[in-house]
């Protein structure tokens, strides 16, 4: 099978939370020039694509997911003329740049807003979304309702995320011109592609009603009417589908440009009607990111999405263990003494199911959370809901070297350096042929050269132990099936029928086993069938 390699569909993302990637000049913020200076390092991991979580112009309640000027670049990250330069040196080195692209809501210090709220009847009047009562339940993710009192235009507007963050009304066609000339500016300045925020959430019900409460004793529930509500009617509407052809239409008149959509809810069915050839390319839930280091629950998981795209060759999904909105995946599943084998396997999950993988800055060394009092968060969601959310904790500066602040600064970091950085750091993790960081490299080499997995068909392979996932990738007539061990104890597993040979990470003589297959204490394999 000759296929062409397709950056977003046989490659891997490698999301930057820029503002704690790399400062380099001194002010504590991670910034472009900073990006640019670690270039190299990203192309020695292998991946295809950075994501780069926003980088507009933006007053930074939501970090940069509120935006008051789609067109340029925030100050505390450079000018234009330091974007283009990422973008080009990103380039020559065969990496593509994905903006993450937030047009659900913008900031309220968005010019269309301050416009839009200053009267009942001028042009923008009606590029949010005003009532004059409240009309029913919807809230807001960080906490309340999502309606607003506005004392200017005294009406209310919606607000899924923060009330700084009023939602774009995009049944209105002025509003969704504007946002697609968005799309443009990037595109014609060379932007490879997009990361949608939120992008089942653009359309809302015509008629506004109020989303079912199913009664639950859930604290979480009790504690957030978000949580608490099934969004029936304030996401997921129909018309998403026209809006995602025309943004896909749009994308496709440059050559090999893509969409990553950000699914709200984990329902796989109802998810991924929206990728497909003329919607979206790729769209991620973040349901892995909320499953337990436990090989039912990922049994769970990734057949559920894989029957949900299975039908469609067109359908693609990304999978991610952790990104900038969840504690990081080596804390979320222990962060004790054998946090770096568990990461090893995660990584041998994540790059061997049929998707798109994105990791997250700083997963490639098992940089765990910090561990932040209150009074050291800086993120309104976590204040709001600590200490059950936090994201900061995942948001801290990269962990360069045993260096002051890990060499991520001259200054002083906008958010405290992680506590682990003197010895979790990539400086260190250089040296050793056998850290994580090495491990995430040779994988991404094994990945690339393996049209079996980043191509082939997936099956589940049933095991009687409940301490091993085993799964199968076949294209064409080769097959490979990839064993997990989760667990620091030895383990069985059954290979399917034939002579199977380990190929990665190889062992000296090769020699091929049938049947039984003993597993070291976090084992993570694969195997070829043997003849080929
Ligand atoms: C999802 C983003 O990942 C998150 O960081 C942000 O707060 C919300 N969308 C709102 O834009």
């Amino acid at each position: 099978m000759t296929e062409s390699y397709l950056w977003w569909r046989d490659g891997v993302i490698y999301q930057i939370y820029p503002r704690s990637f790399m400062d380099s000049n001194g002010d504590g913020i991670g910034d472009l020039r900073g990006i640019i200076s670690k270039l190299d390092y990203v192309a020695s991991l292998g991946v295809d694509a950075i994501w780069l979580s926003p980088i507009n112009v933006s007053p930074m309640r939501d970090f940069g997911y509120d935006v008051a000027d789609y067109e340029n670049i925030d100050p505390s990250f450079g000018t234009m003329q330091d974007f283009e330069l990422m973008l080009s040196e990103a380039h020559q080195r065969g990496l593509k740049i994905m903006l993450d692209l937030v047009i659900n809501h913008t900031s309220d210090q968005h010019a269309w807003f301050k416009e839009s709220r200053s009267s009942r009847d001028n042009p923008k009047a009606d590029w949010y979304i005003w009532k004059d009562q409240i009309p029913n339940n919807w809230a807001g993710a960080f906490g309340g309702s999502g309606w607003q009192w506005d004392e200017k235009r005294k009406q209310f507007y919606f607000h899924a995320f923060l009330k700084e963050q009023p939602d774009l009304n995009w049944r209105n066609a002025d509003a969704r011109r504007a946002l697609m000339d968005v799309m443009r500016y990037w595109f014609s300045k060379g932007v490879d592609g997009f990361r949608l925020d939120v992008v089942n959430a653009y359309y809302k019900d015509a008629q506004f009603r109020s989303n079912p409460r199913p009664f639950s004793l859930n604290p979480f529930k009790l504690g957030s009417p978000f949580l608490a509500q099934t969004h029936l009617y304030d996401r997921d509407q129909p018309e998403l589908h026209d809006a995602y052809r025309e943004m896909r239409s749009i994308t496709d008149s440059y050559p090999e440009r893509a969409m990553l959509g950000e699914m709200l809810g984990d329902d796989p069915t109802r998810l991924t009607r929206y990728t497909d050839h003329d919607q979206l390319h790729l769209i991620y839930s973040p349901a892995p990111t909320e499953t337990a280091w436990r090989p039912d629950h990922f049994h769970k998981l990734i057949s559920a999405w894989d029957a949900a795209t299975a039908s469609n060759p067109e359908a693609r999904v990304c999978y991610l263990l952790s990104n900038h909105d969840r504690p990081r995946h080596v804390s979320r599943y222990g962060n004790d003494s054998l946090a770096m084998q568990r990461a090893k396997v995660a990584a041998m999950l994540l790059f061997t199911l049929r998707g798109t993988p994105s990791i997250y800055m700083g997963e490639e060394i098992a940089m765990p959370d910090a561990k932040l009092s209150r009074s050291e968060l800086q993120d309104p969601a976590s204040k709001t809901y600590y200490p059950f959310y936090n994201r900061d904790g995942a948001r801290t500066p990269m962990q360069w070297a045993p260096l002051p602040h890990a060499g991520f600064t001259n200054g002083k970091p906008w958010l405290r350096v992680g506590e682990t950085y003197q010895t979790i750091n990539v400086a260190n993790q250089n040296e050793y042929p056998d850290s994580v960081l090495n491990f995430y490299r040779a994988l991404m080499r094994f990945r690339k050269g393996s049209l079996a997995l980043r191509r082939g068909a997936f099956s589940m392979i049933e095991q009687k132990s409940r301490d091993v996932l085993m799964y199968q990738r076949k294209i064409g007539d080769r097959r490979l099936v990839i064993a997990l061990n989760f667990f620091a104890r030895e383990a069985v597993a059954q290979l399917p029928k034939g002579k199977w040979k380990r190929v990665f990470p190889t062992r000296i003589g090769g020699d091929t086993v049938e049947g039984a297959l003993r597993l070291t204490p976090f084992e993570a394999s694969i195997y070829e069938e043997s003849d080929h």
